[in-house]
């Protein structure tokens, strides 16, 4: 049985985190005893420098014909003044998120206790382990709702929401929350806005088929500030496209770094893992960036797509050991000693070879 996966690359350091978590994966193939048919295809900027456009049509076939798609990053000061349906966020990744209908995008939270020190919030707040894992909706609201326009003089965009865009998300929250510890706190702005109060109600009902799941509520500016004074009491949250890119980097900035967190964003057939920070231009080609992120939503993919739990897991247990074992790239180094975006892929293979 082999699985087809579409890699892509894409810009900055995507390429080089890319090259280390397919090291990882050549590993626990042979461990495990199953295979992988990679392809690569462009994406972002370097697509559209290529062939003209940050989705190419041969990229979009390469996807529809894949088991899941492992994405790099997309975008960078290159191609930030292209119009807007040609730079890599618009043309790139909004547009295979729609091509595949990617509709839960799946954003984990973790403080490693040896990382704590990384983390903006004092040690007063993180007296115990931070695990939560944001649940946004990807493929509808605001990103996507028509009308939408842009003139001289007026800018618009249309929040809206459906019944079943929400059930749907609802139910992969709820689902998650039944594999963890069983509560999903939903997050949206009732108060003023109608796309909000309907996303409420509808969660409400979707909750009353998960008995032992309990339900909270906040508003958005409510979750924005409770996530910096206690990020402890959450385990699922739940929301809107929009409300979820914000708190998700906000989420995200509490961990310490971007360079540690994967997300997975399920389609109906085909979803679609990459790490949750994006190119990092600036450090770009100097094989100093973290491969944590890109590997840990490798070992998501093998579990989510594949079933193959045992090798995701061992995955993790090697990011563990790595970072039990005081290694570190730049970005978690806390001003200590570092190693190279490479070793670091190579420790990590190690670990789960000896394991
Ligand atoms: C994210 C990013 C994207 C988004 C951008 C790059 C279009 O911020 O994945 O969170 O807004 O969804
Ligand atoms: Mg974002």
């Amino acid at each position: 049985m082999a699985y087809n996966i579409a890699v892509l690359p894409g810009d900055g350091i995507g390429p080089e985190v890319m090259a280390q978590a397919l090291k990882v994966l050549k590993v626990v193939e042979e461990k495990f005893n199953f295979k992988c048919n990679l392809t690569e295809g462009l994406i972002g900027g370097i697509a559209y420098d290529a062939a003209g456009h940050p989705l190419p049509e041969e990229t979009k076939e390469l996807c529809l014909k894949s088991d899941a798609i492992f994405l790099g990053s997309i975008g960078g000061p290159k191609w930030d003044n292209l119009p807007p349906e040609l730079t890599p966020e618009l043309g790139g990744l909004l547009a295979i998120r729609k091509l595949l209908k990617l509709y839960a995008n799946i954003r984990p939270a973790v403080i490693y206790e040896e990382l704590k020190e990384m983390s903006p919030l004092s040690a007063r707040v993180l007296n115990k382990k931070v695990d939560f894992v944001t649940v946004r909706e990807l493929a509808h609201g605001v990103y996507f709702g028509q009308p939408k326009g842009l003139t001289e003089d007026e800018g618009f965009d249309t929040m809206i929401y459906r019944r079943e865009n929400v059930e749907q998300i609802a139910k992969a929250a709820f689902d998650l929350a039944m594999k963890r510890d069983k509560r999903v706190t939903s997050v949206d702005k009732a108060n003023v806005l109608s796309s909000s109060k309907l996303w409420r109600k509808v969660v409400e009902e979707v909750a009353k088929d998960y008995p032992e799941v309990t339900l909270n509520h906040q508003y958005v500016d409510n979750a924005a500030m409770q996530l910096m004074l206690n990020p402890l009491q959450y385990d699922v949250i739940l929301t809107t496209n929009l409300f979820g890119d914000i708190l998700s980097d906000e989420s995200a900035a509490i961990c310490g770094s971007l360079g540690m967190l994967p997300s997975a964003s399920y389609g109906e057939k085909i979803s679609l893992y990459e790490p949750s920070g994006g190119s990092a231009p600036d450090i770009a080609g100097k094989d100093i960036a973290n491969p944590i992120a890109q590997i840990l939503s490798l070992a998501m993919m093998l579990e989510s797509s594949f079933s193959e739990d045992e090798a995701a897991q061992e995955i993790r247990n090697a990011v563990d050991k790595a970072v039990k074992s005081g290694k570190r790239t730049g970005d978690i180094a806390c001003g200590g000693p570092s190693i190279k975006c490479s070793e670091m892929g190579d420790v990590i293979c190690n670990f789960i070879k000896e394991a």
